[in-house]
């Protein structure tokens, strides 16, 4: 077969694209440290905002400039990377750069997940575009699997350990002898905490990877206040001795997950993971996602979720996509699915407050041991969501245990659903 000269012919590089650069801290020495040492990529940061002229910075001061708003008019800059840790500000730079119909590169979870109908709208209003693979899962193409490539196809399941700093604080205490403190302490010496690390211990954080990925995978916007978040303030060697009983270990798992009705759950818990799972052996600050796509079957992500470099790299991949002309499609969002929080959830509850588990009023109860302190047992997800705050002021820790289950007429039509696949020669 005769090879077409035209594919083989050297391409011409890539012309030099011009960055403002909005914050200097992690994430963002990260990039300028990645582009320092790849000069071949051809992206070039040319004006770096920073809020504290006082800081002592790795570069010269001079290099330095402090107002943000200055780079939104600086037509010569090819793209804006906002990398701050101020939601509100950042939101209120993105909004402005997307009005002015630019190209806008941006880390901040939080801010997107609080925000993103209203940024997605704006690109469509405006003609900018917004990329934002860093915000979730550091390095792993995750969202732009998701839309790209899963734009099309109904998926079934995505479960993910979504934050490094917790995932490497259960790995020191799994492998025993560090204890909660000390292992965070470590983990924020490594960059790889928030600033507030309770965002990270309190599941905070992966709920807004959650909230980012469900409208991705699902089309589904969400309040992040409607995923459940369960963290690991309150957890003890007890915990792991638990876990460790059984052969399994103790990851914060955020699982999104079609029901047989249609309907779209999604949950940030510590989950029992067995070797079975993908997720078994996702240690340290590295992040782990399995997608159970409906033709495409299981596939599975991992790589390195937190730090400079892993984060900077997402970021100068999206720098990349955008010089080709990549945007978001959020195909899936013109025919979103229903949010379903009517279900039950098996969980393992220790706490010394015999208060909270009458609180959480249990249907079932398979396990009891009042010598450390834990039930385990279903009860509603919707309990849970009301009950959290209190839960967590209370050093209570959960851990789910099993599958979620329906309830009431959803029960009902789950089992009628099932029976119809049943009748037609297929499973779930
Ligand atoms: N604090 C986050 C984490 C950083 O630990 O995963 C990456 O989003």
């Amino acid at each position: 077969m005769p090879i077409n000269a035209a594919l083989l012919a050297p391409t011409a590089p890539a012309q030099s694209w011009r960055i403002g650069l909005i914050g200097f801290g992690c994430v963002g020495q990260g990039l300028y440290d990645i582009l320092q040492q790849h000069p071949a990529s051809s992206f070039e940061v040319a004006r770096i905002v920073v809020k504290n002229p006082d800081k002592v910075r790795p570069l010269p001061a001079a290099q330095f400039e402090f107002e943000a708003e200055a780079l939104l008019d600086d037509n010569t800059l090819d793209v804006l990377v906002e990398v701050i840790d101020d939601a509100d500000a950042a939101f209120r730079l993105v909004v402005a750069a997307l009005r002015r119909g630019r190209r806008v590169v941006t880390a901040n979870k939080a801010m997107l997940a609080r925000h993103l109908l209203e940024l997605v709208d704006l690109q469509r209003a405006h003609g900018g575009t917004l990329l934002y693979e860093a915000a979730v899962c550091g390095s792993i193409p995750v969202i732009r699997t998701l839309d790209a490539y899963f734009g099309t196809e109904p998926l079934r399941q995505l479960t993910g350990i979504l934050n490094g700093s917790s995932n490497y604080v259960l790995t020191r205490m799994g492998e025993g002898g560090t204890d909660y403190g000390p292992a965070l302490a470590r983990a924020q010496q490594l960059g790889f905490a928030e600033t507030d690390p309770s965002l990270d211990m309190g599941a905070f954080d992966p709920r807004s990877k959650a909230v980012l990925l469900a409208a991705h995978a699902y089309g589904l916007f969400l309040e992040p206040e409607q995923v459940l978040n369960l963290g690991i303030e309150g957890i003890s060697a007890t915990d792991i001795a638990f876990a460790a009983s059984r052969g399994e270990k103790i990851k914060v798992v955020a699982g999104l997950q079609r029901l047989l009705d249609g309907r779209v759950t999604a949950l940030v818990t510590p989950q029992l993971v067995g070797p079975e799972s993908p997720l078994f052996g996702v240690d340290e600050e590295f992040n782990g996602v399995v997608l159970e796509a409906d033709f495409a079957g299981e596939q599975f992500l991992r790589g390195r979720g937190a730090g400079g470099h892993p984060t900077g790299s997402a970021v100068l991949a999206d720098l990349a996509a955008l010089r080709q002309g990549f945007a978001y499609h959020y195909a899936k969002t013109a025919a979103p699915p229903t949010h379903a929080t009517d279900l039950e959830i098996e969980i393992y509850l220790r706490t010394d407050e015999p208060r909270l588990i009458d609180l959480l009023d249990f249907s079932e109860v398979s396990e009891e041991a009042d010598e450390d302190g834990y039930v385990v047992g279903y009860v509603a997800l919707a309990h849970l969501i009301t009950h959290r705050d209190l839960l967590r002021e209370h050093g209570a820790f959960i851990v789910r245990t099993g599958q979620l289950r329906p309830v009431g007429e959803a029960a009902e039509a789950t089992e009628a659903a099932e029976a119809a696949l049943e009748t037609a020669g297929r499973s779930w």
